[in-house]
Parts: structure tokens; sequence; C-alpha cells
């Protein structure tokens, strides 16, 4: 079975494939190539583009969806192998996926990063799960350490934009939030643009460096695409001369599930903010990008996202048309066939 999990699992022509497609079905956005097709959703955390754009795609191509929310109206889920279920949890996984492959062509999966141990949450336990028990394909529609529909969607975006891939300059800037959020999009944002041949530069403070397993594996998709990575806390110089500014918060990995310790430390930095004057030193048309959603005022000043920097709309239309390149290739619907 074919699935969709990563952008890093993914030869060259496959990620131009699926953005070849995702061009088409844009400029092409309604067929019936997908009728009686069914993607089955199952959101184990909130959502407001992904379940959007997942449910949009499948009717504009003539299939269907249905949402699966564990333990809200449905049943809550049990993960652990041999576990006694005589607690909240009436169904395990290990029926549970199958019996939604019963239903469903493709399956999407949402299951953010637990949060109290990296080692746990970079081995991805439920989105493995899902892919051990799944006999249709799975999407991964953000796990703790990745979000490649979003990352995918926003190397459109860039390609859109005319921002370069060799050469280009896209700086991945923490900012202050008032919870301590996931990895997923960090990494999946460092990932992509270094395998889109950028030169990538994290802007963070102290405490806030990827951890080790994040580093190799920008390096490594660096390394496929002729892009380059680095870290630093030096704004001015890391933005200098920079197409896009991409921000993205997220739990120091230095003191990860360590709660006090980690909003002590998140608490110093409250005034990483994005203002205006944080782009003095970069490219004069530096773009800003932000999957949503976004604290305004908190992460970004409005006189960014509401100013001609922004392209977070852009990036959001283009989860639509991703998210149908993504169904199309993984149902065997030919490009021909979809346009
Ligand atoms: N960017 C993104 O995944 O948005 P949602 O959390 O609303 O799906």
């Amino acid at each position: 079975v074919r699935h969709f999990l990563s952008l890093n699992d993914l030869e060259d022509h496959e990620i131009a494939d699926l953005l070849e497609r995702a061009r088409a079905v844009e400029a092409s956005p309604r067929s019936d190539v997908l009728r009686h097709r069914v993607f089955g959703l199952v959101f184990f955390n909130p959502s407001l583009r992904t379940l959007a754009s997942s449910q949009a795609a499948m009717a504009q191509l003539g299939g269907s969806s249905f949402v699966v929310t564990p333990g809200q109206g449905t049943w809550g889920w049990e993960f652990r192998p041999g576990a006694v279920m005589d607690g909240a949890a009436a169904e395990h996984v290990k029926e549970a996926v199958p019996v939604l492959g019963q239903y469903a062509d493709v399956l999407g999966v949402r299951a953010f990063a637990g949060g109290t141990s990296l080692e746990e949450d970079l081995s991805e336990p439920v989105l493995q799960a899902f892919v051990r028990e799944s006999p249709r394909p799975v999407v991964n529609l953000e796990s703790a350490m990745d979000h490649p529909c979003q990352a995918l969607a926003d190397w459109k975006t860039l390609d859109d934009e005319g921002v370069p891939r060799r050469g280009g300059r896209l700086v991945l800037s923490w900012a202050y939030h008032p919870k301590p959020l996931p990895l997923a999009v960090a990494a999946a944002t460092a990932s992509m643009a270094a395998r889109r041949g950028m030169d990538v530069t994290l802007l963070r403070p102290e405490g806030y460096e990827f951890p080790s397993a994040l580093q190799a594996r920008v390096h490594g998709e660096a390394a496929k695409g002729g892009g380059s990575f680095r870290e630093t806390d030096q704004r001015t110089e890391a933005l200098s001369g920079a197409h896009a500014l991409y921000v993205k918060s997220f739990q120091s990995p230095a003191l990860y599930g360590r709660t006090e310790e980690e909003r002590a430390l998140r608490e110093r930095h409250s005034d990483w903010r994005v203002s205006e004057a944080w782009f003095a030193p970069a490219a004069p048309q530096a773009l800003f990008l932000h999957c949503l959603p976004l604290r305004r005022n908190v992460k970004v000043a409005d006189e960014v996202l509401d100013g001609p920097r922004s392209r977070v709309i852009r990036q959001a239309a283009n989860r639509l048309h991703v998210q149908k390149a993504v169904l199309l290739r993984l149902l065997g619907v030919g490009r021909a066939a979809a346009i």
C-alpha cells in the first residue's frame, strides 16, 4: 500500500508530479474522477484548513468523506499493545483502523505530538499504528513531527510567488506563543525548503535548537535538494537578503515535556513578535508566511499580517489544490483524467 507520510519519503520526480497535479487541478478544479471514492478522516486534534480542504477536495472531485473524532461522539481509542481496556477507551486501533478501511478508499489521520517525551514523539506512534493496521493508503494530516500536506502547499506557494529554489533564502523563525506547540510544522518547513534547494536559517533563542534527529533530517533533505541549513539567534544577520520569513512557534526541545521550566524559558522571550521592522535587512519584496492558525499581535503584528508581504491566504488556498493532488496520486488516477 502506498502512503503519503512525509515529503522526505518521496523522490524528486514524485514531488514534481504532485506539484504538477496541484497546478492542473487549480486550473480545472471540478471533475468526477473520484466518483464513489471515500476519504476517511480521523482527527484526534482540532483543525480548520486540513479538515475543510480534505472534505472540499473530495467533494470537488466527485467523491465524499466522513470524519471521526475519537472520544468526541465516537469511542475513545487505545493504542497500547496488550492493554487491559478497563478505562475510558472502548476501541483499539487494531480493530478501528481495519474497520474504517472497509468503508474508505483512503484514510487520513491527524495526531499531534504528545509533548511529554521527545523520543516517543520522534517515533510517530499514532501515525505508525495507522500504517501498520491500515489496508488502505494513509495520508498524514499532521503528525508529531511532520505536516507534509502543509509543506507541499508551501512549496507550491513559493513556486507561485517566484521565490528562487537554488539561492533562495528562507528564514524559519521561532516566535512566542502562550502554549508549548509541537515541532511538526517547523520540521516540515525546514525540510521542505532545504529539499527545494533553498538556504534555510532557523532563527531561534538559545534553548530552541532543533533536536539532533531533526537537524539530521533537514541536512539530509538539503543534501538531496542542493540547499543548506543553519541555526542562529542573530535576527538582523539571519534576515539579511531573505526572500521569505516563515514563522512558527514550538516548545523548547531542550526542555521537552518539562512544563514549568519550558514555560519560564518561553516567557523570557515573549518579545519575539514579528513586526514590519524585522524585514528591514531582508529582500525588498520578502514574503511573510505562516501555516495558520495564528494569534494576532502575540506572534505577529497586524501590520505584517494585513500588509503586502503576507501570503497566508495563498498558502491556505494551496492546501486544497495539494490535497487533491495527493488523493489523485494515491488513488491511482492518471494526470490526464484528473483534468
Ligand atoms: N495549517 C493547518 O494545518 O491548519 P489547521 O490546523 O486548521 O488544519
